[in-house]
C-alpha cells in the first residue's frame, strides 16, 4: 500500500500524486493542481474548518464517533475521578504526569502568582456596574500583557513558562473579581493557604469571615468541572488562541482572543443559553411544544449537538453524575426535572437521532453552576478558567512547532471586479 492519493484533474487530464501523512494531505500540495501556470491552484473550500487540520498536536485526542476524550493519552473519566485540576494542568502543559517534587513546585508556583498588580484592581473597578464578567475577563487578561511586557519574548522557554504560571494562577482572581464587581462587593485577595479551587470559591463568596471554607464536596465538583473543560483540541476558542498566537504576539493577547471566542453562545455561552431555555420552557408540560419549535427550525435545543461528538459527549456523562453530588449539598435545582425530561424526549425523537444530536457538556453544567449561586453570566468565566491550561498548552506547542506559519486562510472571492469609481459629487448629482 502506498501512502499517497492520486488525483486526476478532469479539466486538464493531468494526474497528481499527493503524499498522505498521518491521514492527511497537505493543502499546499493541492495548490499545485492548476489549469495553467498563471491561474491560482486548487483550494479547499471549508467554512468552519470542518475537515481541515490546522496543526499537528499531541495535547488532546478525541474520537467523536466513539465518545473518547484523552488528555496527553489519559482518558478523561480517569482524570476526573482520580486527579485534580492542577495536576491535569501540569499534564497538559508538560505532556507527562508530575513526580511529587514537580507537583509541589508547580503548586507552589501557581499559588504564589495568584495576586495581581493593584492597578489591575483599579481598572477593573472602572467597568460599568452591570458589565458582563466575561467582557471584564477578556479585557483584563489582555491588559496583563501591559504589566508583563517581557511576555513578548515567546521564543524563550523560561519566559513562556513564567507567563503560563502567571495566567493559570491569575485567571481565578480576575474571574472572581469580575463576579464581585457586578455585585458591588469588595474584591477578595487570594488565600494562599487554600487549594486552587477552594481559593477561587473564597475570592467569590467570602464576606467578613476570617477564612472562607467551602464545602469540600462543592470544591471537588468544581474541580472536576475545571478538569472536564481543560482542553478540547481545536475548538473555536483554541483555534482563536492559535490563530492570534501565530502572529507571535504575547500569550495574554492570544488568550484574550480565546476568551472572546468562548464568550459566544455557540461555544462557551451555550450553558448560559441552556438555562435561559429551560426557564423559558418553564414546566415539563411545555416540552412537546418546544420540541416542535426546534423541529420546525424556529429554535435550537441548546446543550445538544456537537461538531465532533456524534455518539455521546463523555464530559456530559461525568457532569450528570457530578450534578447529584452538588445537589446533595445545595438542594435540587427545580430546572433539573425539565432538563431530564427534555433529554429523554429528545433522545427518543428521530429528528435528534438522525442528526446524531446528544447532550453536550453544557447541557447539565449550567444547572450545577446555578446551584453554586452563580448568575448565568458567570458560566463562561468558569469555562474560561478551566480552559486556560488547554489554551496555553496549545499555544506553547504552536510556538515550538517549526511547521506553523502565520494563520491566514484563503478565500473564494465571489464579489465584483474592476468597477470604475465615480466620485460622490457625480453619483449624487
Ligand atoms: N438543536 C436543533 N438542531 C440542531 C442542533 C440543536 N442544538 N444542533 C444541530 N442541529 C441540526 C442543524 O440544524 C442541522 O440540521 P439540518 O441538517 O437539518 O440543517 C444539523 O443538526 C447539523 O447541525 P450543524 O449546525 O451543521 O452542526 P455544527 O457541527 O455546525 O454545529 C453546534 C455544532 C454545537 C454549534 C450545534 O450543534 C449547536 O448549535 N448546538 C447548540 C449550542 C451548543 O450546545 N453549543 C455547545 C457546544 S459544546 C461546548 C463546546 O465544546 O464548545
Amino acid at each position: 500500500m502506498t501512502d499517497s492519493l492520486t488525483v486526476r484533474d478532469n479539466r486538464t487530464g493531468s494526474e497528481y500524486d499527493l503524499p498522505i501523512t498521518n491521514g492527511a494531505i497537505k493543502g499546499a500540495d493541492l495548490g499545485k493542481i492548476k489549469t495553467s501556470e498563471d491561474e491560482p491552484g486548487l483550494a479547499v473550500y471549508d467554512p468552519g474548518f470542518v475537515n481541515t487540520a490546522s496543526c499537528r498536536s499531541a495535547v488532546t485526542f478525541i474520537d467523536g464517533e466513539k465518545g473518547i476524550l484523552e488528555y496527553r493519552g489519559y482518558p478523561i473519566e480517569q482524570l476526573a475521578e482520580k486527579s485534580n485540576f492542577l495536576e491535569v494542568a501540569y499534564l497538559l502543559i508538560h505532556g507527562d504526569l508530575p513526580t511529587k517534587e514537580q507537583y509541589d513546585t508547580w503548586q507552589h508556583e501557581i499559588t504564589y502568582h495568584t495576586f495581581v498588580h493593584e492597578n489591575v484592581k483599579s481598572f477593573m473597578e472602572g467597568f460599568r456596574y452591570d458589565a458582563h464578567p466575561m467582557g471584564m475577563l477578556m479585557a483584563s487578561v489582555g491588559a496583563l500583557s501591559t504589566f508583563y511586557p517581557d511576555a513578548g519574548q515567546i521564543q524563550d522557554p523560561k519566559n513562556r513558562h513564567m507567563q503560563i504560571i502567571r495566567m493559570i494562577a491569575k485567571m481565578p482572581t480576575l474571574g472572581a473579581w469580575s463576579f464581585r464587581h457586578a455585585q458591588g462587593k469588595p474584591f477578595i485577595y487570594p488565600d494562599n493557604d487554600l487549594s486552587y479551587t477552594a481559593n477561587f470559591l473564597s475570592m467569590l463568596f467570602k464576606m467578613s469571615e476570617r477564612r472562607y471554607d467551602a464545602d469540600p464536596r462543592l470544591v471537588k465538583a468544581l474541580d472536576i468541572l475545571f478538569i472536564l473543560h481543560a482542553d478540547h483540541e481545536q475548538n473555536c476558542s483554541t483555534n482563536a488562541v492559535r490563530s492570534v498566537g501565530s502572529s507571535q504576539v504575547d500569550p495574554y493577547s492570544a488568550v484574550s482572543a480565546g476568551v472572546g471566542a468562548l464568550y459566544g453562545p455557540l461555544h462557551g455561552g451555550a450553558n448560559e443559553a441552556v438555562l435561559r431555555m429551560l426557564r423559558r420552557i418553564g414546566s415539563v408540560e411545555n416540552i412537546p411544544d418546544f420540541i416542535k419549535g426546534v423541529k420546525d427550525g424556529n429554535e435550537r435545543l441548546m446543550g445538544f449537538g456537537h461538531r465532533v461528538y456524534k455518539n455521546h459527549d463523555p464530559r456530559a456523562t461525568i457532569i450528570k453524575k457530578a450534578c447529584d453530588d452538588v445537589f446533595e449539598v445545595t438542594g435540587v435545582n427545580p430546572l433539573l426535572a425539565i432538563a431530564k425530561e427534555l433529554e429523554k424526549i429528545a433522545l427518543e425523537d428521530d429528528y435528534f437521532i438522525s442528526r446524531k444530536l446528544y447532550p453536550n457538556v453544557d447541557f447539565y453544567s449550567g444547572l450545577i453552576y446555578e446551584a453554586f449561586q452563580f448568575p448565568p453570566e458567570m458560566f463562561t468565566v468558569l469555562f474560561a478558567i478551566g480552559r486556560t491550561p488547554g489554551w496555553l498548552a496549545q499555544w506553547d506547542e504552536l510556538v515550538q512547532d517549526k511547521e506553523q506559519r502565520i494563520a491566514r486562510p484563503k478565500q473564494v472571492y465571489t464579489g465584483q471586479r474592476q468597477l470604475t469609481f465615480v466620485p460622490a459629487s457625480e453619483r449624487w448629482a
